[in-house]
Parts: structure tokens; C-alpha cells; sequence
């Protein structure tokens, strides 16, 4: 029950990630998620693809959706003409799940990409994450193919694309 003189203050933030967020969210990622990517990757896709979201309380980096726009299909590399945004990453620290914010910073990457007229937004998860499933699949992505041996321990991913509305 509440106490009598107890006062909830909401310290977290949502904001666009910049350079300086990029240590906080490498470190979010490690927390969360075996897939990692050297410091100058994370870098790259936060300064010159300007669509990642960080989730902050009280100054640390608590949640990121790490997301990205290219001019060509990342597997292929085929040249679309047309922009393709990816969503690279997304991870919420368990303190904060199951509050909306995975949902939130999923959305505003989603927003940030719709904005420069992306013709598709592709993920990938793995098939047995079935609490991201849920969370892609309630935003609008349809789910595609299943990779085989996706992941470095043989897990299957399965392919998510479509411009949610
Ligand atoms: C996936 C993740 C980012 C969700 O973050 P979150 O802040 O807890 O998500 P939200 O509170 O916004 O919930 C969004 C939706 O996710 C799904 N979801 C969240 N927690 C769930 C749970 N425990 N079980 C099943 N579905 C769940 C639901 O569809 C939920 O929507 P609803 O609340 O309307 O039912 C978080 O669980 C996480 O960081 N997991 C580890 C890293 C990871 O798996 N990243 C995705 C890699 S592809």
C-alpha cells in the first residue's frame, strides 16, 4: 500500500541516442543480449544513421533500440534505391521491463525511420525470444522466414519485416 507522505518520481527519459550514449548502450546490449558489436560499429550506426533511441535514469543508459537506415538490403547487398531501415538491437535492463519502455523506444526508432520514407524495416530474433516476438508482432511487423543456424550458438532466427502503421 502507498505510504502516507510517499512522493513517485519519474526520473527516466526517452531521447534520440548521440555519440556519448554509445558506451552506456554497448553496455546495455552486454547485460541483455550474446550478440555484441565492437565500440566502432556501435559508433557508426549511431552517428551516421541518426534513428537510436536510449531509454536514461539518472544519467545512465538503461535501454537502447538501436536502429539504422541504409541504402541497400544489408544481407545481400543489393542496391534498392529506396532507404531499408533495420532494427539492429533493442534491450530494456530488467529493472525496467514490463513498463512500456521496450514498446516506446521501439516505436520512436520505427517513427525516426517512417520519417525519411523507408520502403521496409527489417529484424531479425531469435525463435525461441518469444517476448520480443509478441512485442514486434503487437507494433505491426510481420513475421518472414526462419533462418536456420542464425546465431553463433546455432539458434534459428526468424525474419521480421513490413512498415508498421
Ligand atoms: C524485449 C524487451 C526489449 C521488451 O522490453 P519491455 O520494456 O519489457 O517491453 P514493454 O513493457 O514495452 O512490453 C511490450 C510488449 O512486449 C511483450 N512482453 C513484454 N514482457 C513480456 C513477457 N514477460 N512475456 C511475454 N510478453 C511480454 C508484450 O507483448 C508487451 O506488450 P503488452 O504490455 O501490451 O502486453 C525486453 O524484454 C528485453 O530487453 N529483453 C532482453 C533483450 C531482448 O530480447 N531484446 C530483443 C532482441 S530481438
Amino acid at each position: 500500500m502507498k505510504k502516507k507522505d510517499e512522493v513517485r518520481i519519474m526520473t527516466e527519459i526517452l531521447r534520440r541516442a548521440t555519440l556519448y550514449d554509445v558506451k552506456g548502450m554497448d553496455a546495455v546490449n552486454r547485460r541483455n543480449l550474446p550478440e555484441n558489436y565492437p565500440i566502432l560499429s556501435w559508433m557508426g550506426m549511431v552517428t551516421t544513421s541518426k534513428h537510436s533511441f536510449v531509454l536514461v535514469d539518472n544519467g545512465e543508459i538503461v535501454g537502447y533500440a538501436l536502429c539504422i537506415v541504409l541504402p541497400y538490403l544489408m544481407n545481400d547487398g543489393i542496391k534498392t534505391h529506396d532507404p531499408v531501415g533495420y532494427v539492429i538491437s533493442l534491450a530494456v535492463d530488467e529493472k525496467y521491463r514490463g513498463k512500456g519502455w521496450g514498446r516506446k523506444l521501439l516505436q520512436s526508432g520505427v517513427d525516426s525511420m517512417k520519417a525519411v520514407s523507408v520502403v521496409d524495416i527489417k529484424l531479425n530474433v531469435r525463435v525461441g525470444n518469444t517476448t520480443a516476438q509478441k512485442l514486434y508482432e503487437s507494433i505491426g511487423f510481420k513475421k518472414g522466414k526462419t533462418i536456420d543456424s542464425y546465431y553463433e550458438d546455432g539458434e534459428a532466427a526468424f525474419e521480421y519485416g513490413g512498415i508498421p502503421p
